[in-house]
């Protein structure tokens, strides 16, 4: 049995995970202090870009910031993540290779899931957290209904991602098995850190 408590610890130390996609590795600080400055304090890098492992190394100097690798899709793009300072991992979907490695690291891994198969063998390989992507794609709010009545008694608990925004992110976090969301409307359109640091205040997650 995998331990549940270190994503847990990931999932809900801020209602919404930014997915942030950094091309310019000279904003990634900025861009992150705009973000912890907002009181979104828990960061998800994509590693699809050159300089995205360059990006997290960049964002763990910030104080306050908890920086994980997304879009990690095998184990040695999870080694190389955890090399350059993630602190947690995040797949668009879930493997055997990946859920080991997760383990063997003792990393705490957030794997993506489509469907009720996915999740089932997610359970058969312990993890009980899943990130619902694309969420809104996938059938969105009733699609993740559905599951939550199949499987919220096994205890399990999602990060929907994948066409959340600002307008509905409300709805989602809304549903019980929700533990938090993640997206990049945050950091997207390649907003500057200022243009960050406005979005993320108007979210008025700071009290
Ligand atoms: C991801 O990698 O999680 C998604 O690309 C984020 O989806 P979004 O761009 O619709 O927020």
């Amino acid at each position: 049995m995998t331990d549940l408590s270190h994503i847990d610890a990931v999932m809900e130390r801020s209602p919404i995970i930014p997915v942030i996609v950094i091309h310019d590795v000279s904003q990634a600080r900025s861009v992150a202090e705009a973000l912890v400055g907002g009181g979104l304090s828990t960061l998800e890098v994509t590693l699809r870009t050159p300089c995205a492992l360059e990006a997290i190394s960049e964002m763990r100097k910030v104080e306050g910031a908890l920086v994980g690798a997304g879009t990690v899709l095998n184990p040695r793009q999870m080694q190389e993540a955890i090399k350059a300072g993630s602190q947690f991992i995040v797949s668009p979907g879930l493997t055997m290779p990946l859920a080991e490695a997760a383990r063997n690291h003792n990393i705490p891994f957030l794997p993506g899931i489509a469907n009720a198969s996915d999740i089932m063998r997610g359970l058969d390989m312990g993890l009980r957290r899943f990130k619902f992507f694309p969420a809104v794609t996938n059938g969105g709010i009733p699609a993740l209904k559905g599951l939550e009545s199949v499987f919220g008694s096994e205890g399990v608990r999602f990060c929907p991602t994948g066409g959340i925004t600002e307008q509905n992110y409300r709805d989602w976090l809304a549903l019980e098995s929700v533990a938090c969301v993640g997206g990049s409307w945050l950091t997207g359109g390649d907003a500057t850190a200022e243009i960050v640091a406005g979005r993320a205040a108007a979210l008025n997650l700071r009290k």
